[in-house]
């Protein structure tokens, strides 16, 4: 019997084991699928509880690559996974979003004339300096199959003139939280353990470099912060702890009444933390729509949302507007319940089985 073709999933960071997850067991029914983690996040929190909890298989390498500039870290990250993919000689590597772990991974594998698919292809903001855009961009331009999670991202790749083979596939993080909301909805006694009581708190979370690489960006947030009319937890991502530290801001920020400075929460913690909060206030991508697919306002603190379709559904672009965020604030900001699914088919399927398909097309040629 011939063995099943061989995939290769390049993940490491937080986003990438959630959008892993719904995948997982699909790609392991069909292929011989071995996941590569970067290691660009390490901490257990950040890494290891999503494993856990989103039941992922242990990676089959941990490459340990972290911190450094973008250039040292991804240039790394290149020469370690082109050394697996030399060794593993998989049929097809799979990337997701835009991270510098899926630029490494599209990389390796687009010079080694290995076919890339990419997960979440598409997604646009059109801001060319973001370190994101510049890996989603090249990450979609070296890849062969590009999973497009909304009709927009489609559009996007089209308007690029890629001619690769380009698939709407809808949205797989709104498929694990579709799967996850009994478990979401029945923790609610996180609250508690957190210390906030339902629809009397808010939400926050902020990572992205444009928000707290800059001292004064920071600065206008702390300010922001203290007028918040509700209280507030914040989950502090590595990143905005260490640049608050770094400029010497953290004593100012934890001297805030009525702000709960925590770690980052897991996966189910933090969909909790949303499903309940009065309002979710975030630079996150992933975040905007998860809050919004549960219910929950949400004010997003950037100029700019690659996920288009939610302005309709009541995604506030507040940037970092002291005015603006406390006035939505005190009106309850409105929200529609979206979904992207494309028919009554899971994300999940229509990926593993556009690669079957398309493996099974090269392989035939190839044999
Ligand atoms: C990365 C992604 C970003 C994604 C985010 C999700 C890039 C360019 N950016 O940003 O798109 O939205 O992940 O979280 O890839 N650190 C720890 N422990 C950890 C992880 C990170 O201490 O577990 C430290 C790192 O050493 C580094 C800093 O936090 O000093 C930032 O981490 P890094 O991986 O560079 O980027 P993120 O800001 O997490």
């Amino acid at each position: 019997m011939k063995a099943k073709p061989k995939v290769i999933s390049v993940v490491g960071a937080r986003p990438q084991f959630i959008k892993l997850a719904p995948l997982a067991k699909e790609l392991s029914h069909r292929f011989r699928h071995r996941i590569v983690h970067t290691g660009q996040h390490f901490d257990n929190n950040m890494s290891g509880v999503f494993f856990k909890q989103l039941r992922l298989p242990r990676p089959y390498f941990n490459l340990g690559i972290s911190g450094g500039t973008h250039g040292a870290m991804t240039g790394r990250m290149l020469a370690r996974v082109e050394k697996v993919l030399l060794r593993e000689r998989p049929d097809l590597v799979l990337v997701y979003g835009d991270t510098n772990s899926t630029l490494a991974g599209a990389l390796a594998a687009a010079k080694l004339a290995i076919p890339v698919g990419h997960i979440e292809a598409g997604m646009r903001s059109f801001v060319t300096d973001m370190p994101e855009e510049i890996n989603r961009k090249l990450v979609d331009h070296v890849s062969e199959i590009l999973f497009c999670p909304t009709p927009v991202s489609v559009k996007n790749l089209k308007a690029e003139g890629i001619k690769k083979r380009i698939v709407y596939s809808g949205d797989v993080i709104y498929e694990l939280l579709k799967a996850s909301r009994p478990a979401i909805t029945d923790n609610r006694k996180a609250l508690k353990k957190l210390g906030v009581r339902e629809r009397e708190y808010l939400l926050l979370t902020v990572h992205r470099a444009a928000t707290v690489d800059s001292e004064k960006n920071l600065r206008v947030l702390i300010d922001i912060i203290s007028e918040l009319p509700w209280p507030t937890l914040f989950p502090v991502h590595p990143r905005a702890r260490k640049r608050l530290k770094q400029f010497k801001l953290w004593r100012e920020l934890s001297q805030i009444d009525r702000l709960f400075l925590i770690e980052p929460l897991s996966y189910l913690d933090t969909l909790t933390a949303a499903r309940y909060a009065y309002a979710v206030l975030t630079d996150s991508g992933g975040l905007q729509k998860e809050a919004l697919f549960l219910g929950t306002p949400v004010l997003t603190l950037r100029e700019e949302t690659e996920w288009i379709e939610t302005l309709k559904l009541g995604n506030n672009l507040v940037g970092l507007d002291k005015a603006k965020i406390l006035k939505l604030l005190q009106v309850k900001p409105s929200v529609k319940s979206m979904v992207y699914r494309v028919k009554n088919k899971k994300p999940s399927h229509i990926i593993a089985e556009e690669i079957a398909r398309f493996l099974k097309r090269r392989l035939s040629r190839g044999s």
